[in-house]
Formats: C-alpha cells, structure tokens, sequence
C-alpha cells in the first residue's frame, strides 16, 4: 500500500520560529509536515493562514505538506494555498472538512477546485461524522483524514472508537492514504497502525515530548509494521 509516514503537528511548537520548529522535527526524522489552518469560525481558534504556509514553503522547499483546513468556506483559500504548492506535483495536500461543505451541497465543487489548482484533494470528517461520509468521495481524493479528537486544539484524547472507520476505509481501499489526527502519540499510535492508517500526525506527541527524535521512531516503526 502508500508509504508510512509521520507527520507532525507544528499547531504546539513556538509559532513564531515555525521554519526552525519545522525543520527541527524533519530532522529528527518526520517524514513531511501537517499544517493545521483555524479559522476563529469553524473551530474557535485561529492559528494561521495561506499566507503563513506560502512563507514557510521558501524555507521548506521540497517536503510534503498536508494543509487541514479547519474553515467554515475551505473554498476561500484555496487559490491562496495552492501558491505554496512549491516546484514539483504532489507536494501539497488540500485537505477540508465535509462538515463545511456538506451541509451547502458545495463537496464536489471544492473537490474539483482543488484539482483546477495542482494540488492534491484531501477530505476529513470530524468524530460525529460517519464514515460513508469518506466513502461517498474516496474515489476522487487522494487522502482521507479520520479525525481521532473534535477539531479545535491540541493535546486531547485519543477517540479510540474512531479505528472502526480507519478500518472501513482500508477494507474498501487498500491503495488509499488514510491519515489520522488528533492525540496520537507513542501510547496511541499502535491502535491506528493496526486499523490501517498510513499517514500519522502527532502534534503535542512530537513537540512536547521529552525526546522528540525518540517519539517519531517509535511512532514510524509502528506504522511500518
Ligand atoms: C486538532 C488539530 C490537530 C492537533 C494535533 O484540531 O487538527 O492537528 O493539533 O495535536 P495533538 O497530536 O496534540 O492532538
Ligand atoms: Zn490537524
């Protein structure tokens, strides 16, 4: 299937070094960077926009980025994030909520703009939402994302009950990238592994731990497993 990666979170690290926190967790063995965009709308936080992903993109050329776009209209940014795609195809992942979308009949639509922009298409739902949310899409997009916390902050809990859609999505896909994210950590990443995520995010599991190097391997190991 789709390679096994890391991905951390850069939501806890000190924000106003972002390219230097970046760097720090690709060095020590992430393999590519989850972005997380709040809006102050969809979730009540806001933590950065396009623009911030733009600039950090000429300090991190060449590494994947997954933008989870926690907005309320993902179809506002999307011109603007797809500036941060950087030289090479792939290297960027649109990645919005069905939440947002869904309830004003506008999915397809973004999936489609998304495409229009070069970047690939990721869609994700939040812990109420059923998996044949995914399913409905699996199809068009290039990743889908399990959220295993209610969108908003870093360092909750885990939501162990969110494997049993990893696991459907994996049945139904084998060849699909299925992300998880939300408390994942050394403690937890075994149980998404074994549902069949590939693509782990752990944000206060990288920048809060004590070795964050030491963090990631465990975490890489168990998703290649
Ligand atoms: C939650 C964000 C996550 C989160 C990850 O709204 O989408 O990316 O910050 O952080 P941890 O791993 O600490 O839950
Ligand atoms: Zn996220």
């Amino acid at each position: 299937c789709c390679p096994a990666q890391v991905g951390p979170s850069v939501l806890d690290c000190d924000m106003a070094q972002l390219a230097n926190e970046g760097k720090r967790a690709l060095q020590a063995g992430a393999s590519y960077l989850h972005l997380d965009v709040m809006d102050g709308h969809f979730v009540p936080n806001i933590s950065f926009g396009p623009y911030v992903i733009e600039c950090l993109r000429k300090h991190i050329p060449d590494v994947f980025f997954d933008c989870h776009m926690m907005t309320s209209e993902p179809e506002k940014w999307v011109e603007k994030v797809a500036k941060a795609q950087g030289s090479k195809p792939g290297l960027l992942c649109y990645t919005f909520h069905y939440e947002a979308t869904e309830p004003r009949g506008k999915t397809q639509e973004v999936i489609d703009l998304i495409k229009q922009h070069n970047m690939k298409v990721g869609l994700t739902v939040s812990p109420d939402t059923p998996v044949e949310a995914l399913l409905k899409y699996a199809d068009q997009i290039d990743l889908a994302l399990v959220m295993t916390v209610y969108p908003g902050k870093g360092g909750q809990s885990f939501i162990e009950e969110m494997m049993s859609k990893v696991e459907t999505l994996r049945k139904a896909y084998p060849d699909l990238d299925i992300e998880v994210d939300g408390g994942v950590k050394p403690t937890t990443v075994d149980m998404a592994a074994k549902a069949g995520a590939n693509l782990i995010v752990s944000g206060s599991g990288v920048y809060k731990a004590e070795d964050m190097s030491h963090n990631i391997s465990i975490m890489q190991r168990s998703v290649e497993k």
